[in-house]
């Protein structure tokens, strides 16, 4: 061999001892990056359990869909029937409320005490559940 494809060789050596190490720092990343909903989807914590009840109606992602329920991206801090293009009831809209983990837990306790006249009739009346969901949401809707 000559030393030009000897040192060549070496290249390509060197490469394939740091291709897996790039592979496996690029893969911590991806874990690190993907952990709150991998986590929530895989594991099912009692969060994500008590929303596979609302996820007929409800999207979470930043632009998900309003279809028969509002998008509830950056729900935290907002106004109540406050999201873009969703054709909410004159009942929530005018409700005054603002979104944070007491104002949630009383409406999902019971939607239509707390606003008579709301579409949304889910209830959660279990404390602990609507804990879990408002912990869930906190984390998915950010
Ligand atoms: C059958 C469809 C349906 C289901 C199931 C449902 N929702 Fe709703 N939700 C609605 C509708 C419709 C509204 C709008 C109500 C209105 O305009 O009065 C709403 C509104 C809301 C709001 C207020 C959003 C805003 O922008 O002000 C929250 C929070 C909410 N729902 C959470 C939940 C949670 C948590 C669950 C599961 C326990 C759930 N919903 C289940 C239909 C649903």
């Amino acid at each position: 061999m000559s030393t030009r494809r000897l040192a060549q060789s070496e290249g390509i050596v060197k490469a394939l001892i740091a291709l897996p190490f790039a592979a496996s720092l690029l893969g911590v990343v991806a874990l690190t990056a993907g952990a709150p909903s991998v986590g929530a989807r895989q594991t099912q914590t009692p969060g994500a359990q008590a929303f596979a009840a609302c996820r007929a109606c409800h999207t979470l992602p930043a632009g998900g869909k309003s279809v028969m329920g509002p998008n509830l991206n950056k729900l935290f801090g907002r106004k109540a029937g406050a999201a873009p293009g969703f054709a909410y009831s004159p009942a929530l809209k005018a409700s005054g409320i603002v979104w944070d983990a007491k104002t949630l837990d009383a409406y999902l306790a019971a939607p239509t005490k707390v606003v008579p006249g709301t579409r949304m009739v889910m209830k959660v009346p279990d404390p602990a559940r609507r804990a879990a969901l408002i912990a869930y949401l906190k984390a998915e809707t950010k």
